[in-house]
Formats: structure tokens, C-alpha cells, sequence
């Protein structure tokens, strides 16, 4: 098993930057952190700072020998093209959801990868947490039956005009960021490492309130127009390869938020908790409905473990087995995302033109690291 740290830079250093930075400095033994960059210089020198690395910008990560991966922490809108640039630069890329906006965007990245034997994918990875893994050990043992259907509710409030203090706005207003992509990346990578591949989706999709003005006076853009560029308000159905049924409803415009997230089987139901987050137990209910908890020990405990995906694909990458957060997996949940929203366009089922394996599980059984885990 080889275990040869990989020097990581991180492009962009926004809001979410903070964890991914502290993990793969601190958690994550196999990524060596060594600078960072963003387009507001101000936020690279910030976290430079902080994390005692080197302040770079993007030409200098991508022409940096040493460099062999680049975290791609961008908004959405710009990920293509910072995850194409590193690749031409001969950097393996791990980027954040949703990896493209397009399908073809991501079959690019793909070609591209495949051709100078780099690695591409990304986030969700909630799916690699010690909860799910045990919901997939229980799924493949049958001792809950057979997977029939998986119910996704998510209702949320996304009023960032209210309170952007950024000089843009906020990528959940833009393509790519809206709460089916947003939020149902998490989600959907988690059914399809679950259930597997999906075969056809169908749904109803709008945007709502979406002329809107930033009306937080320490904003920069305080007084202007916002307008809302991705739907804020869907309703889908999936059909899995496997037979399985799904539905997943996302909504940012509800006034109060509440999720629910559970796969019913033909002999008990499991229920998942939140996608969006790295759980350590979940939950059975039996015929009868008696519920029991499942708690696992499966590496460290009730942490933000954002950035497990990147140091899963350099174990991969060293010890030349597939990545689980794989370009083909991020393809695959965008293109449902899209296909629930183009259904709801032309009145019709969309048939799934991407497929991926399900990602391994790690294999069963305690270990004091989580790393641990990752070697397999
Ligand atoms: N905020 C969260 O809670 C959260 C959680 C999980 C995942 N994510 C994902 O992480 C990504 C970033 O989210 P965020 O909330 O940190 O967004 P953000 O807008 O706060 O930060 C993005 C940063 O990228 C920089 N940037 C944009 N284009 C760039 C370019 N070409 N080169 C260098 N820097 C560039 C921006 O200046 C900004 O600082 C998104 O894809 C999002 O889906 C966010």
C-alpha cells in the first residue's frame, strides 16, 4: 500500500474554503497543502495566512511541477474552466458540486483526464461517511429485503439578497446553483451509491420571485436587480436501473426548512439522516415499526470531514484503484438534476444517457482513523 503525500493547492477561498483548507492541512495525512488562490486576491492572502501556506494565483499552482492536484473550490459557474486549465497543466482535479454545468462539460473533462492519465471528480462525498457505508452494508446483506423506493424532501430558505455581502451573487442564484443541484447532489450521489445507476427521471421544476433586488445595505451591489438564473422549487421522480423507485423534492422558498431522507425496503426501512453531513449512525424500522439506531464507529467522530473525497482519490491514485467521488458518478447526478428539470420543460420522461457503477464501500470493521478506511 503506498503511502506518498501529494502536494495540493486549492483555488478559491470563499466561504466553504475554511474546512476543506483545516482537512487537508491537518486531517487528511495524505495531502500536503502548499498554497492557495482566488480571484480577490484579499481572500488568498487571508487564508494564506491562516493555514501557513503560500498565497499563489491560478497560473502559479498551474505552473508549479511539484503541484500534482488541484482542489477546484470555485462557484459553479466557474468550475469548467479552472478544472480544464489544471488538467491541460497536467494537474489531477478535484472540484466541488456540481462539478460542470452541462453533461457535456463533464464527458469534456473526462476526455481530457482520460487522455493524459489524470484523475477528474468531486464532492458530494458525504456518501464515503461511516452512516452510509453501514446503510450500504445493510442493503447488500438483504436483511432489510429488497429496495423499493427512497424519499427525499428537502424545503429550505434561501433569501441571500437579504444578506450577500459578496461583490457577486451567490451561486445558488446562478446555473448550476440552484437547490436541485445545490443540495440534490448530496442526495442523489448518496441514492447512486446505494441503489446504483439511474435509468429515467420525470418532474416539475419553476423559478419562483425570480425578479428580485440585494436589499443589504453593506452590500456592494445593495439596490440592484437580482435575478434568479436556476430553479428554486423542484419535484422529481427517479426510476433506478435496479427497478427501484425515488422521488426527490428540493425547494429553497419555503419559509421554514425541514428534510427527510429514507430507502423503504420490502422488509424495513432505513432511514438516512442528512446527506449533508458526515453521520455516524442511522436508523432501522422494522415490519413492526420498532426503531433501532445504528451506531458505527467508522472513523473519527461528529466532525466536518469536507475533503474526504480529495485524499479517498490521492490513496486512489497511488494505489492505482478507482476514485470513489468519480468524474462518471458527479456526471451521472448532474445529469439526473438536469433531467428532472428538462422533463418538466418538454412534458416527458428524460432518459438517463450516462450510467456509473456504484462506487466500493469500504470494507466493514473498526478503525481508530478514518484513513484507514481510505487505504482499501
Ligand atoms: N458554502 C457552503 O456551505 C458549501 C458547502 C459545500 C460545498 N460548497 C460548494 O463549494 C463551492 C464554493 O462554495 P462557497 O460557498 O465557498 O462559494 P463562494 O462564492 O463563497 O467562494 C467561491 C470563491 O471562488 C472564487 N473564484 C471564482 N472564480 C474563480 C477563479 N476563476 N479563480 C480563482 N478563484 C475564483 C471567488 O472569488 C470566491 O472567493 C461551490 O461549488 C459550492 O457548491 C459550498
Amino acid at each position: 500500500m503506498a503511502f506518498k503525500p501529494m502536494k495540493t493547492a486549492v483555488i478559491g477561498c470563499g466561504m466553504i474554503s475554511d474546512i476543506y483548507l483545516k482537512n487537508l492541512k491537518e486531517t487528511y495525512k495524505i495531502t500536503e497543502l502548499v498554497g492557495c488562490s482566488d480571484i480577490i486576491p484579499e481572500r488568498s492572502a487571508k487564508q494564506a495566512e491562516k493555514y501557513g501556506i503560500r498565497q499563489m494565483t491560478n497560473e502559479e499552482i498551474f505552473a508549479d511541477p511539484e503541484i500534482e492536484m488541484v482542489v477546484n473550490i470555485t462557484y459553479p459557474t466557474a468550475h469548467f474552466e479552472v478544472s480544464r486549465r489544471a488538467l491541460e497543466a497536467g494537474k489531477h482535479v478535484y472540484c466541488e458540486k456540481m462539478t460542470t454545468l452541462t453533461v457535456e462539460e463533464s464527458t469534456a473533462l473526462l476526455e481530457l483526464a482520460q487522455s493524459k492519465g489524470l484523475f477528474v471528480g468531486g464532492a458530494a462525498d458525504t456518501f464515503l461517511c461511516g452512516a452510509t457505508q453501514t446503510a450500504r452494508m445493510i442493503i447488500d446483506s438483504g436483511i432489510v429485503g429488497t429496495p423499493v423506493m427512497a424519499n427525499a424532501l428537502l424545503a429550505r430558505s434561501y433569501h441571500h439578497e437579504r444578506f450577500n455581502t459578496a461583490p457577486y451573487k451567490r451561486f445558488a442564484f446562478c446555473p448550476g446553483g440552484g437547490i436541485i443541484f445545490d443540495m440534490g447532489s448530496y442526495y442523489l450521489s448518496e441514492l447512486v451509491f446505494l441503489l446504483g445507476p439511474i435509468k429515467r427521471v420525470a418532474g416539475f421544476s419553476q423559478i419562483r420571485n425570480p425578479h428580485r433586488t440585494f436589499v443589504n445595505p453593506d452590500s456592494p451591489l445593495y439596490g440592484q436587480p437580482m435575478e434568479v438564473e436556476s430553479y428554486n422549487n423542484t419535484t422529481g421522480v427517479l426510476e433506478f436501473e435496479s427497478g427501484a423507485l425515488g422521488n426527490i423534492t428540493m425547494t429553497s422558498e419555503s419559509a421554514k426548512g425541514t428534510d427527510t431522507f429514507q430507502i423503504f425496503c420490502t422488509d424495513g426501512t432505513i432511514d438516512l439522516g442528512d446527506p449533508n453531513t458526515y453521520r455516524t449512525s442511522i436508523k432501522i424500522i422494522d415490519k413492526v415499526g420498532k426503531v433501532s439506531e445504528i451506531v458505527t464507529n467508522f472513523g473519527y467522530k461528529g466532525d466536518n470531514f469536507r475533503g474526504l473525497g480529495v485524499a479517498d482519490a490521492v490513496y486512489a491514485i497511488r494505489n492505482n484503484r478507482p476514485a470513489r467521488c468519480s468524474g462518471e458518478l458527479n456526471r451521472h447526478v448532474l445529469e439526473a438534476a438536469l433531467g428532472i428539470c428538462q422533463s418538466s420543460e418538454d412534458g416527458k420522461y428524460y432518459e438517463m444517457t450516462t450510467r456509473c457503477e456504484r462506487p466500493e464501500p469500504f470494507k466493514p470493521g473498526y478503525t481508530e482513523r478514518q484513513e484507514m478506511q481510505l487505504e482499501i
